[in-house]
């Protein structure tokens, strides 16, 4: 009998671990049901071009530390909403029958699609067209309710951490207020973990509002406590009370500059000078730290697990320290936020971090 072809794609951002993931799910494949893997490039968007490479054992060692995606990826590329022109206007196509066409042109029963929120949902839909398709959530903003962590996201905080660390010892030295703009979308989760981690005065993240006077009075506060510095950690898609959030491109919905906004509505109210460092992509590139890489590697074998077993339409998760699985429709579009009502939020407030809200 001819040996069953799966394929393998990372879609969306990229994000550390993801290599983890393909090694273990290859591996996997190989070794406990003799699958043939294929290693579609640039998402969905390979599936289009037929842009596929074999994926042996061989080919994918040494990759387990190497951050990115040896598979490529890209947000564009969805082929239900595929981008193309007519008449010089930008619109938006369904391509999603020659996605079909080409997964059975490229002989493949089954894909694990390993992606955040939108390639979830493009998975879910060629799961309803019959494609036989399996998911591993991956987001460094950890913000999937489905899963209790994403891999990524440790590594994400530990580099944030790493920054909070190294602004602390230079505004100590200055007497400055430090600003330091991390990310995570819409969820203030690597925001509030590497601001306790680092030990932030002041934490400003997207599920509480702030007003700058509140932050101003918390600045005071400390410099009456006779602190000579403070270090301000905020998400990038944090907002002021009745504001909005800070874009760098308002039609992409690409955010960023929240921290220069915070930096301008305080700066004529306190006596330090302020710096601010965003801290941008480099929180998503390179190597990922070991609990990131276990995690990965337990996602990548279960993933091939629910693909051998026939289980299509799932994705696996972690729930308290179990790998399972879960259907992908009930995990899309499910996000998961700080709850400012949480233990993480008391803990903080309990040692005197402001979140900017007066509390
Ligand atoms: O969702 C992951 C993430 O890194 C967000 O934290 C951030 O807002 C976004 O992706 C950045 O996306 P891009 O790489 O397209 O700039």
């Amino acid at each position: 009998m001819a040996r069953k072809r799966i394929g393998i794609l990372t879609g969306g951002g990229d994000c550390p671990g993801l290599n983890a993931v393909i090694r273990a799910a290859v591996r996997t494949a190989i070794r406990d049901y003799d699958f043939e893997v294929l290693g579609i490039q640039f998402g969905f968007e390979g599936l289009l071009t037929s842009s596929a490479i074999p994926l042996s054992v061989e080919a994918i060692r040494g990759i387990l530390p190497k951050g990115g995606t040896l598979l490529r990826t890209t947000n564009r590329g969805n082929p239900f909403e595929y981008p193309a022109m007519k008449d010089g206007e930008r619109i938006c196509v369904d391509r999603s029958a020659e996605c079909v066409e080409n997964i059975h042109k490229l002989g493949i029963d089954g894909i694990i699609a390993i992606g955040g929120d939108g390639t979830l949902k493009i998975a879910q839909r060629l799961c309803d067209m019959g494609i036989p398709m399996v998911a591993v959530p991956k987001t460094i903003d950890n913000d999937l309710a489905a899963t209790d962590y994403t891999f990524g996201f440790f590594t994400a905080v530990s580099v944030a951490t790493e920054a909070v660390d190294r602004l602390h010892t230079t505004a100590e030295s200055h007497d400055r207020v430090m600003i330091l703009e991390v990310m995570g979308r819409d969820a203030g989760w690597i925001a509030l973990y590497s601001g306790l981690a680092g030990g932030a005065d002041i934490i400003l993240i997207p599920e509480i509002p702030y007003t700058p006077e509140n932050i101003i009075s918390s600045i005071r506060t400390r410099d009456r406590e006779g602190a000579t510095f403070d270090l301000i950690v905020v998400a990038e898609g944090s907002k002021a009370v009745g504001g909005e959030e800070a874009y760098l491109d308002r039609r992409s919905k690409r955010l960023g500059g929240i921290a220069y906004r915070v930096a301008d509505q305080i700066a004529q109210h306190i006596k330090h000078e302020i710096r601010v460092t965003v801290l941008g992509h480099i929180q998503r590139g390179g190597s990922p730290i070991a609990y990131d890489r276990i995690l990965a590697t337990r996602f990548g074998k279960a993933a091939a697990d629910l693909l051998g077993r026939r289980e299509f339409g799932k994705m696996v998760a972690l729930r308290g320290d179990e790998i399972v699985s879960v259907a992908i429709k009930d995990a899309v579009s499910k996000m998961k936020y700080v709850d400012p009502q949480g233990q993480m939020v008391q803990t903080a407030r309990s040692l005197g971090v402001s979140f900017g809200d007066g509390l």
